[in-house]
This record gives C-alpha cells, sequence and structure tokens, in this order.
C-alpha cells in the first residue's frame, strides 16, 4: 500500500519534482467507489480544491468525561456546564501537532489558515496536483449518479508517518456525502403511505373521520401547534427568557419566509402575535432573502416548517435562523463543520439547537464523522441541546439506492446528540414507516443507553439479524408528530411529513422547559440523553409499527426504547417534573 501511493505522489507531482520523500501512511481508504456514483476519471490537475484539515484535539476523551459529567442528573456537577475556554482547552490541538502539521504544509508550500472555533482545523486552497502530492492520493471527478452533480474525491490517501498522528482527517477525501443539501424530510411518505396528492392539505388520514376545523385541537386529523399543545400538555402561555433561544440550522438554498410566518400565525396561533418572528444569522454567504420569487414556493417548503414549529410552538422563545452558505459539491457536510464551529466561536451558545439534515453513514469516513460528532459534544458541553432529525427513509437511512445491509444515518447517530424519529395517530401514537433508526457502523452504543438497547435487542430476537451492528449506538432517542402537519408556504397552506417535522417540535419543548428552568435560575437542559434516558417514563412509549427498508418490515417499535421512536414523545408536565420544575 505504501508503494502504491508513493508511485501515486511521484506520478501525479508534475510541478512539483523537488517532491521530497518522506515514510508515508495510509490514512483513509475505501476499497471501491461506492454505489450510487460513478468515476469519470482523474480530477484536472488544475482544478482547485479547497482542502480542510482535521487536527487532533487535545483530549477528546476528556471532554467526554467533563460533557456526561455535567449532563447526567445524578453528577453532583449536573448543570455546571463548561465555558468556552474550558471546551476548548479540550478540543485545541496540542501546540506540537499544529507545528508538525503546519511545518508540513509550509514545506510544500501550502499556506493554510486556522479556523474552527478550538483552533483545530486548517484549510488550503491547492490545486488536485498539489493535492495529489500532498496527501499521495488520486482524486478522480465522481459523478452523483441521483443528482447528476459531480466532485473531487479520492478513495484513499496516505500522509507522512510523521505527521499522521496529529491529523484526524481530510476533507474532502474519502467522505462520499450527498452534492446536495438533502434534508431527510418530504411531503412524500405521507402521499406514498396514503395514495394522496403530494404535499395535499385533504384530510385523507387513515382514521378518515373528520373535517379539520373540528379536528385542528386534536391532532386526530392534521397537526398544528394548537393540536400539539394539547397532545403534549405544551404550554400557551409566553415564555418569558430572553438569554434563551432555539437556533434553527439552514441552507442557502431554502429560506425563511417572514410573510409565510405571519400567515401561519394568524392562521394557526390566534392568540399571539402574527408578527412574532425570529432572527438570522449568516455564515459563509448564507442569506435569508425575502423575495417570495426565491423562496421556491412549493418546492422549498421546508424551511417554513422548522420556523414555523419553533417560532408556533415553543411560544416567546427566541428562535434565531442560522443559514449558511453552500459550497455546491459539498452539499451539507461542509455547512455541519462551518456552523458547528461557528456556534462554539460564541460567547454564549443557544440552548438548543435544531437540524434536519443529515447523510448517509456508509459515505462518510469514520474519522471525520468522529470529529464532527466532537464539536457537537462541544456544544452540549457548554449547554446547547443539539438535536437532528433521525431521516425519512425508514432502516435504509438517508437516501440510499439498493441496500444489503441497513444504513445508518449521520449525524444522527452522533451519541452527543439527540435524534428524533417520527409518529402519527394520536390513541396511540404509532411509529411513522420512514421514521430511520437503527445502529451504527461507527460509534458503539452509548453507556446511557446500554440498558435500554438491551431491553430491545433481547426482545427483537433473531429478527433482521446480521442486517444491522448490533454494537452500535442505537437511534433515534426519541420521537414526534411527523405527518400531515400543517405549515404555509408561498401563501398556501399544506400538509408535510418527515422526521423534519418532529425535530423542530421536540426541540421547542426543551426551549419552553429552558424557559421554566432559567426563569428558576437553573442551568438549561444541555445534552439530553443522559437525563432522558434516566427519565423514560417522562415519554410517552410508542409501542407499535416499524421502519421497513431494504426488503424487510425494519425494526418494530416495542415497549421501551426502540429504532424507529426511541424512548417515545413528550409529555411537558412530566418532562418538567424530571427537570425538577
Ligand atoms: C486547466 O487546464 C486546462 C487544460 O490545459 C485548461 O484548458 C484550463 O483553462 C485550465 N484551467 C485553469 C483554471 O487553469
Ligand atoms: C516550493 O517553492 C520553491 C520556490 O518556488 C521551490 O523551489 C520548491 O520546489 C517548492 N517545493 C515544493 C515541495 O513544491
Ligand atoms: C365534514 O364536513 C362536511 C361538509 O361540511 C359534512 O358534510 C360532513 O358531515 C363532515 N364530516 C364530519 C365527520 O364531521
Ligand atoms: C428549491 O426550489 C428550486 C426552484 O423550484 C428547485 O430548483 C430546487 O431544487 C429546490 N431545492 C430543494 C432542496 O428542494
Ligand atoms: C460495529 O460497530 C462497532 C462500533 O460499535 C464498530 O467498531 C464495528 O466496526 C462495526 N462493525 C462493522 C461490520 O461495521
Amino acid at each position: 500500500m505504501v508503494g502504491a501511493t508513493l508511485v501515486w505522489s511521484s506520478f501525479f507531482s508534475l510541478a512539483a519534482a523537488s517532491y521530497s520523500i518522506r515514510p508515508r501512511v495510509l490514512h483513509s481508504s475505501r476499497s471501491d467507489t461506492p454505489q450510487g456514483f460513478a468515476s469519470l476519471g482523474a480530477a484536472p490537475v488544475n482544478q482547485s480544491i479547497k482542502l480542510r484539515f482535521a487536527i487532533a484535539s487535545k483530549d477528546a476523551p476528556g471532554l467526554e468525561k467533563a460533557l456526561l459529567d455535567v449532563s447526567t442528573p445524578s453528577s453532583s456537577n449536573y448543570g455546571n456546564h463548561l465555558t468556552k475556554d474550558e471546551v476548548n482547552a479540550y478540543l485545541a490541538p496540542s501546540d506540537e501537532a499544529l507545528a508538525a502539521v503546519q511545518s508540513w504544509l509550509t514545506s510544500n508550500n501550502v499556506t493554510a489558515t486556522a479556523s474552527g472555533a478550538s483552533g483545530d482545523w486548517l484549510t488550503a486552497t491547492v490545486p488536485i496536483s498539489k493535492a495529489n502530492d500532498l496527501l499521495g492520493a488520486n482524486y478522480e471527478t465522481f459523478q452523483h449518479l441521483d443528482s447528476g452533480k459531480s466532485y473531487a474525491r479520492t478513495l484513499s490517501y496516505s500522509l507522512p508517518a510523521d505527521v499522521a498522528a496529529h491529523i484526524d482527517a481530510v476533507h474532502p477525501a474519502t467522505s462520499f456525502n450527498h452534492p446536495l443539501s438533502i434534508r431527510p424530510v418530504l411531503s412524500l411518505p405521507q402521499s406514498k403511505k396514503k395514495g394522496g396528492k403530494k404535499g395535499g392539505k385533504k384530510g385523507s388520514n387513515k382514521d378518515g373521520n373528520s373535517n379539520s376545523t373540528s379536528t385542528a385541537d386534536s391532532c386526530a386529523d392534521t397537526i398544528t401547534p394548537t393540536c400539539l399543545q394539547s397532545l403534549y400538555g405544551i404550554p400557551t402561555t409566553a415564555a418569558t427568557e430572553s438569554s434563551n433561544s432555539i437556533a434553527v440550522a439552514g441552507f442557502i438554498e431554502q429560506f425563511a419566509q417572514k410573510a409565510d410566518l405571519q400567515s401561519f400565525l394568524t392562521s394557526f396561533r390566534k392568540d399571539v402575535s402574527s408578527s412574532t418572528t425570529f432572527t438570522t444569522q449568516t455564515l459563509d454567504g448564507g442569506e435569508n432573502t425575502q423575495s417570495p420569487a426565491d423562496a421556491g414556493v412549493e418546492a422549498n417548503v421546508t424551511y417554513q416548517l422548522d420556523i414555523q414549529y419553533t417560532v408556533g410552538v415553543a411560544t416567546g422563545v427566541p428562535v434565531v435562523f442560522v443559514s449558511v452558505g453552500e459550497d455546491d459539491q459539498d452539499g451539507a457536510l461542509g455547512g455541519f463543520l462551518d456552523i458547528v464551529n461557528f456556534l462554539a466561536a460564541e460567547d454564549n451558545v443557544p440552548q438548543v439547537m435544531t437540524t434536519s439534515y443529515g447523510e448517509n453513514e456508509a459515505g462518510m469516513d469514520p474519522a471525520l464523522a468522529v470529529k464532527l460528532c466532537n464539536a457537537y459534544m462541544g456544544l452540549g458541553a457548554r449547554g446547547t441541546s443539539v438535536l437532528f432529525a433521525s431521516g425519512d427513509g425508514g432502516v435504509e437511512g438517508g437516501h440510499s439506492q439498493q441496500c444489503t445491509t441497513f444504513q445508518a444515518a449521520f449525524p444522527a447517530v452522533c451519541p452527543y446528540l439527540t435524534a428524533v424519529g417520527s409518529v402519527h395517530g394520536t390513541s396511540p401514537e404509532i411509529a411513522s414507516d420512514f421514521s430511520s433508526g437503527g445502529f451504527s457502523n461507527v460509534f458503539g452504543v452509548a453507556d446511557y443507553q446500554a440498558d435500554a438497547v438491551a431491553g430491545y435487542l433481547k426482545a427483537l430476537g433473531s429478527t433482521n439479524k446480521g442486517l444491522f451492528n448490533a454494537s452500535g449506538r442505537g437511534y433515534p432517542d426519541v420521537s414526534a408528530q411527523g405527518e400531515n402537519v400543517q405549515i404555509v408556504s408561498g401563501g398556501k397552506t399544506s400538509g408535510v411529513a418527515g422526521t423534519s417535522c418532529s425535530s423542530p417540535i421536540f426541540a421547542s419543548v426543551i426551549g419552553l422547559i429552558n424557559d421554566e428552568l432559567i426563569a428558576a435560575g437553573k442551568s438549561p437542559l444541555g445534552f439530553l440523553n443522559p437525563w432522558l434516558y434516566s427519565n423514560a417514563a417522562a415519554l410517552t412509549d410508542v409501542t407499535s409499527g416499524s421502519n421497513p427498508g431494504c426488503g424487510t418490515d425494519g425494526f418494530p417499535a416495542k415497549e421501551g426504547w426502540d429504532p424507529v421512536t426511541g424512548l417515545g414523545t413528550p409529555n411537558f408536565a412530566a418532562l418538567k417534573a424530571a427537570a425538577g420544575l
């Protein structure tokens, strides 16, 4: 392998005759072009590529300990969240690591700039020829067959032995993420299942029993803020704490429309001012254009969803729309990195962050997945509850082609965040068939969930044996309503479905509990999972339904935790009590 990479290096270093040969070690590789992609041949050597180098943190395991210490209710440090400097002390690279990587880059005439809240990233834009030299790589142009988009990736790369230990990952290299920012959300699941028209608001629910006016409060037919308040016991009175916030992560192609929010509030929250709004933070050239033409009306309904089900449900909690610009060659993955680094750099982090995007875990370089997951760990340690939609492909994960084994979704599988699945129906609630869930191949089962997961696996018996990794972190953690959720987009009301509905709804519940905690002079909830798993009775267990895929029935929901609905759906009063309120 070392020999082969040396051959590539000298072959591609046409411009760098004096390329110095240092012993190399293979750092990341894939055996073949991933399913769903085709190689179009060597990437043009003069094409430029923005390389991000993830420098090894000083003490990520130490941060995990600190995170669990402040997030586990039985700990005497529960709620004593870390400061930015305290987190950075764990996540920052050592001086030695940084110097070694910088000196390697400098000796190759590459100028890199430090980035990341903890200084644990270096970024350099270089021609492909230089990237091939530097990384002993063979960048090819890969086309993503579904979208037709192409980008440069390599099936392997190697590093000089003396810097390899200091670099966790390089991106873009061996991660074959979706080249578009894909929301695990659609208006399709409900139509797929019920044979209705896409996005139709016709009440064709299988209960089929009613007219929307009479059911608006009950959630029996359509999901609205009012019905969620009644179903989950969510208060209607306004939160009071201005230091509290919920951040909604978004990408450049979609826009949160203030006009639609106003119509939504006028229709569905008659008890609050229709001018209630949100603030926007932008990075990487992200924006929040307010022209209806830019909203793409019907097609891009989904931001409306996140904003309407935070502003419209977490009454009075400040909502911040964090809009990241998008590199059109890198989908959401670069955006994930940039958003978490952006928030981590702030002196005051949002108490809740909800994101409705995801990737297939199998497409990720595992080391990059770990690095990004550690950044969420840093946010959690500072007191942010990080929530992600679990994905809308059932056991097929985010957006896969054919599958021979179940596909997990990333970042949902990261053990330092809370993954939210979907349910429908009311008495009882039933798992949505699109609700992604399962087990990670990268992250092991987390301690806080070990008993819950073992209980499920025991009850599952031999079902799906060999199709999933029984030692992996199980997800999702919780769930909430996710079908026929009413939104206003482009002035029109329609129903949408997806775990993208469920994550903002759960985020709103947490935002409102945080408001009461802050008002009582207590810490916000921060990283939720140890608290949730030790207060499982504060959630309504969902025990029916399943998430079929890959030619199987998927995982059945069962009593206790399951990889379709997690621990269950929110019971506001019980969660409040569990929070000591
Ligand atoms: C890259 O090289 C090709 C072929 O030599 C040339 O046509 C093209 O203009 C070059 N592109 C850049 C950005 O230099
Ligand atoms: C770096 O640049 C110098 C001066 O242009 C050149 O002599 C040297 O070969 C370059 N080294 C590499 C590794 O590209
Ligand atoms: C729904 O409304 C229609 C028209 O107003 C009425 O005919 C029908 O009986 C209603 N159905 C139910 C279940 O209330
Ligand atoms: C957003 O809308 C535009 C215009 O209708 C469409 O081309 C684009 O694919 C949509 N993006 C997403 C992510 O749905
Ligand atoms: C199963 O998951 C564990 C993490 O718990 C991982 O180390 C292992 O490589 C995974 N197995 C496969 C076949 O991916």
